[in-house]
């Protein structure tokens, strides 16, 4: 049976991961880690957790040693926003945190999962349908750690023989957990503000396209590639994955379908826009596809049908729209 640790467990990811993790392997033998402590009753009753911080060694060898971990899915880290009014935390977590991790691993003989991101490319990247294996020179903190994070797993594969894994994923929408200070985030928050106030105030230009993916996609990503034939593998670690591909005004134009009065107008934040500009309009993730089987299965209309859907289930409505 598989022992699996998640880390950075109480984020966007982790909280829907570690659900579908314990489904399927067992409550008992997902153990869910973060440093801050649970409020949701499913992650804090379900199964382990402990807290445990990924820039200090001590508490990962305790975790190590208490439980007899296979895998690791490493998801603590600081988003791209966050990253840039605070690129020394960025670093510290995002390349520190990493490097104990894959320590641990190697120590304690884990496979490891490792999510890159579309902020690994920059602006000397092919925009259009980039592809798996070009140019990455970023120029966020964001970026930066996280080209550094695929360069680290694909050393400790090749030096160490450690069984890494990774994807980059786009911008991941889901309705459980709020993203965490990301660029990409307007697209969760423009679902929650059309249900609440039929009115979005987007950050982003009209017009900046960026790839996308629902979690359910994102979820299933994950644990695909970490069961797939590594003989199969000729990448390893910052497979790009996709699903779909939009601007704010085309997923305002879809929201209108479900919410005709929804109203978007835009204020731009310039340091999210500079980082959106510098990142990909879309990915080329054949390489996905050919070697572990990836193929998603929400777009834009099924994904936005299912958000409204479940958000309203869930999201506590001003009076005045109660009361209609
Ligand atoms: P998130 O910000 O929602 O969650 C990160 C979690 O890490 C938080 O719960 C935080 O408390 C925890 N954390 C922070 N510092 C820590 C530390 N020192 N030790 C232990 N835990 C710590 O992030 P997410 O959206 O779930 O992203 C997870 C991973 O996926 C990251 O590597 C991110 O770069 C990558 N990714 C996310 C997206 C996205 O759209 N969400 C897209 C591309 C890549
Ligand atoms: N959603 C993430 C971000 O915007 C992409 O890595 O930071």
């Amino acid at each position: 049976m598989k022992r699996i640790l998640v880390t950075g467990a109480l984020g966007q990811i982790g909280s829907e991961l570690v659900v579908s993790l314990r489904e399927r392997y067992g409550d008992e033998n997902v153990i869910a880690t973060d440093i801050r402590l649970p409020s949701d009753v499913k992650l804090r009753d379900a199964g382990p957790f402990e807290f445990m911080d990924c820039l200090n060694p001590h508490h990962i060898t305790r975790v190590m040693q208490i439980y007899n971990v296979d895998a690791i899915y490493h998801l603590a880290a600081i988003l791209s926003a966050v990253g840039e009014t605070k690129p020394d935390q960025a670093w510290q977590v995002n390349v520190n945190g990493l490097y104990n991790i894959l320590e641990a691993a190697r120590q304690y003989h884990c496979a490891l999962f490792v999510p890159s991101s579309i902020g690994a490319f920059g602006q000397d990247t092919p925009k259009d349908k980039t592809p798996q294996d070009t140019i990455q020179r970023p120029d966020t903190m964001y970026g930066v750690t996280k080209v550094t994070g695929e360069l680290l797993c694909d050393y400790y594969h090749k030096r160490f023989g450690l069984d890494t894994r990774g994807v980059r994923f786009p911008g991941l929408i889901s309705y459980e957990t709020e993203p965490g200070g990301g660029t990409t985030d307007y697209a969760v928050e423009i679902y929650i503000e059309a249900l609440k106030y039929k009115k979005y105030t987007c950050y982003l230009e009209e017009n900046t396209y960026l790839d996308m993916m629902y979690m359910p996609d994102a979820i299933r990503a994950m644990i695909d590639l970490m069961e797939a034939d590594p003989n199969r593998l000729v990448h390893r670690n910052a497979f790009n994955v996709t699903a779909m591909n939009f601007t704010p005004a085309q997923i305002a134009a879809e929201i209108k379908k479900h919410i005709p009065d929804f109203e978007i107008e835009y204020k731009v934040d310039h340091v999210r826009q500079a980082i959106a500009d510098s990142w990909p309009n879309s990915l080329d993730d054949s390489c996905a596809r050919e070697e572990w089987g990836w193929n998603p299965t929400y777009d834009l209309e099924s994904m936005t049908k299912d958000m409204l859907e479940k958000l309203a289930e869930r999201i506590e409505l001003p009076a005045e729209q109660k009361s209609r």
